[in-house]
């Protein structure tokens, strides 16, 4: 489903990947793990279309989307719920989540499901349902951007740190959300620093070392045969 060639990012002078060729099959969850600075939000901001890359190509669905800007990857069926949790803070919850359904605006009686589907996979939300985005704890905010790129309907998901800053009961739940999407067919690219977890529900892992794979396998091989530590510390 998507397919990553020889991918280099840069910042100015500095360079986010150099060179990342990363595979993910259609219904697959597939786990990016690496140090801080390795580049995986920069990998996954450049799927997205938010980064411009400098080298190599980025194929999806059998089409090259290298240099397609973020509303094309969207309407392609390529969600990013990126590491910043950057809801509407003036909007409500309900508010948000429609937005996410943007690229299909028309779409009212398919939205008004959808909205009762997240309310469904993410009770906290329908508790909050008039609540200004903002003014939601962490957790709530992470469930909130996960549900409204879901509205989006995508093919594929992007996930950054889903659990990053939260309470361990919170980030339990998050990964029951995520198994539970992965089981209903949704294709899956997930950035976690917590390599255990990620690696208990992922089906390949790829670990990044200073812009480049240093380690790609089935998740049950990487999880066995790496040192853990050096997936988190890259030494
Ligand atoms: N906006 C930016 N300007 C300049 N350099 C950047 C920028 N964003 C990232 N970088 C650099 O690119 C490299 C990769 O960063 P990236 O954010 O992709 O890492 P990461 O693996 O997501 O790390 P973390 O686990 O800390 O989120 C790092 O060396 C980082 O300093
Ligand atoms: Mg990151």
């Amino acid at each position: 489903m998507l397919k990553i060639d020889n991918l280099g990012v840069k910042y100015g002078a500095v360079s986010g990947v150099k060179k990342i060729d990363l595979l993910v099959n259609q219904g697959e969850l597939v786990a990016l793990l690496g140090a801080n600075g390795a580049g995986k939000s920069t990998t996954l901001l450049a799927v997205a279309g938010a980064l411009k890359c400098d080298q190599g190509s980025i194929v999806f669905n059998g089409q090259d989307i290298t240099l397609y800007p973020p509303e094309k990857t969207i309407r392609m069926g390529i969600a990013m719920v990126p590491e910043t949790r950057d809801v509407f803070p003036d909007l409500t919850t309900h508010e948000n989540l429609k937005l996410g359904a943007f690229i299909r605006s028309r779409d009212k009686v398919g939205i008004e499901q959808d909205l009762e589907k997240m309310y469904g996979l993410f009770p906290i939300l329908k508790d909050r349902v008039n609540q200004s985005a903002g003014t939601l704890s962490g957790g709530e905010q992470q469930q909130l951007v996960i549900a409204r790129a879901l509205m989006s309907r995508p093919k594929l998901l992007l996930l950054d740190e889903p659990s990053l800053g939260l309470a361990p009961a919170i980030v339990d739940h998050i990964f029951e959300l995520i198994l539970h999407l992965k089981n209903q067919g949704l294709t899956i690219l997930l950035v976690e620093q917590n390599a255990v977890k990620a690696l208990q529900l992922a089906d390949r892992a790829y670990v990044l070392s200073l812009g480049t794979v240093a380690t790609a396998g089935p998740a049950k091989d990487i999880a066995s045969n790496s040192d853990l530590a050096s997936i988190y510390f890259g030494n």
